[in-house]
């Protein structure tokens, strides 16, 4: 059965971005792992994206809709984001404000898995995965698998290539997005159940 993996990248740096990389590799291992899987990059800096100001989603121009579309389409996904002064980029956090959240209505996110992915300078910010990206997705009701990857300068060659243990990490969490998506697909009522937040009277 066909399968729609699709990766954002919340980089705005031309190629090649180290965020893409991770990305790309972590891309590689899921169409390894199923050959029916379909991947597809979302790139942040190809879509002239509005700024959420809390309009309906279909009343944004037409690249904001499309991105959104794409985002509605995908079956699973990998999201990535560089450090930003301690955090996930503007332009990641932009384009999540305008993704719609209605419980039951119209929450393309809900019940699906996101893999998490960063990248730094450093080691020092690789809690910005479990502090601001993982609360994210909670928010949208998603399921985020534990393995989460953060890569700094030292895991890249000179070619800013993926280097030693980060290149199997990364094909790994491309076969557990997709193991775990397929294994929810089989059992929707699982998938969907609220959570507390969104039990209402
Ligand atoms: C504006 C800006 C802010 C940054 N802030 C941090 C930071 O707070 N912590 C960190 O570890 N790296 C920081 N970095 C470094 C990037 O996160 C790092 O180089 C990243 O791998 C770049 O990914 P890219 O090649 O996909 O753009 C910053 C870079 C820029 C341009």
């Amino acid at each position: 059965m066909a399968f729609k993996l699709l990766a954002i990248n919340g980089s705005l740096t031309p190629p090649p971005s180290r965020t893409r990389v991770v990305l790309d590799v972590a891309l590689a291992g899921a169409r390894a792992y199923d050959q029916h899987v379909e991947t597809e990059v979302l790139e942040l800096r190809d879509f002239a994206l509005e700024f959420c100001d809390g309009r309906s989603p279909d009343d944004y121009n037409s690249d904001t809709r499309r991105a959104l579309a794409l985002l509605e389409e995908a079956d699973a996904y990998l999201v990535a984001t560089p450090v930003y002064r301690a955090s996930y980029t503007g332009a990641l956090k932009n384009f999540f404000d305008l993704v719609p959240n209605e419980p039951g209505v119209r929450d393309p996110l809900r019940g699906k898995v996101v893999g998490l992915l960063a990248t730094g300078g450093s080691d020092h910010h690789y809690l910005v995965l479990e502090h601001q990206l993982r609360p994210l997705f909670g928010f949208f009701g998603a399921y985020t698998p534990a393995r989460a990857i953060y890569a700094s300068a030292k895991d890249f060659d000179e070619r800013k290539q993926a280097r030693g243990k980060l290149v199997e990490e990364l094909t790994q969490l491309g076969q557990e997005v997709v193991a775990q998506a397929r294994f929810l697909q089989q059992v929707p009522g699982l998938a969907l159940a609220e959570n507390l937040r969104m039990r209402g009277d």
